[in-house]
């Protein structure tokens, strides 16, 4: 597949047929997203292919309560989880509510779920010191991730990045043996798809780019 096509059609995929996803799939893929770029070449992703039932649902409900509170977010019109403006939603009712959320069986569907973790103990965090949320942490895995689903879309494959599962990070790495300083980053659930998007929904370039200067 010629690279331009694979960057327009590599889409979010929640939906699978019963295909296994093999391991030489899973490695194949990973094969080809090793390539990607870290800060200093330190390379810190750990990734767990999660095939059991056991494990997918351990995933979906570390998942749900940070799900919960983005829906309800979204229901109030606001963007969730910004670091920018405050909420107007109850986050700590909405977190500790037991009500599952519907939406998340694409964890339970999908023939594997690729938890891709970093291992913050070799990653410069060049904003740490910053008064604003950490993003320089993790411009040394999505790269990763990004290729990850791109190496799918050249095997037939597609899934879903989702980041969800990290609101209950603690219970991801102690379910997966990860240790404390490997973050969970993302959660890759992964199959073949039931149908395979080609037109996404994305804004124009001129609404992205600017030459010299954002101002006007
Ligand atoms: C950082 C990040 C987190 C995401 N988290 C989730 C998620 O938790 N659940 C989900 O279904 N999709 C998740 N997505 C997928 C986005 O919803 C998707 O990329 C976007 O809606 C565009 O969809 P499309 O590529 O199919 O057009 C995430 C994507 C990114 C980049």
């Amino acid at each position: 597949m010629e690279l331009d096509e694979a960057l327009r059609t590599t889409f979010s995929c929640r939906e699978w047929t019963n295909d296994p996803v093999t391991d030489e799939d899973i490695e194949a893929i990973v094969d080809l997203a090793r390539f990607a770029p870290s800060g200093g070449n330190r390379q810190p992703a750990r990734i767990v292919a999660v095939r059991s039932t056991k494990g997918k649902a351990m995933i979906r409900d570390a998942a749900t309560p940070a799900a919960r509170v983005y829906s309800a977010q979204v229901a109030v019109g606001e963007a969730p989880w910004n670091t920018i403006n405050p909420t107007t939603v109850d986050v700590a009712g909405l977190w500790d509510a037991d009500e599952p959320v519907d939406h998340l069986g694409y964890f339970d569907a999908a023939p594997v779920v690729l938890v891709v973790g970093v291992d913050l103990s070799v990653v410069a965090s060049f904003d740490s010191q910053l008064d604003r949320v950490g993003v320089i942490s993790g411009a040394s895995i999505y790269p990763l991730v990004w290729s990850m689903l791109l190496a799918a879309r050249g095997r037939g494959l597609a899934g879903v990045l989702t980041t969800t599962p990290s609101g209950m990070e603690s219970d991801v790495q102690q379910a997966l043996g990860l240790p404390p300083h490997v973050a969970v980053a993302a959660a890759v659930a992964l199959g073949r798809p039931v149908k395979q998007i080609t037109k996404l929904t994305r804004a124009p370039v001129s609404d992205l780019l600017r030459y010299e200067s954002w101002a006007d």
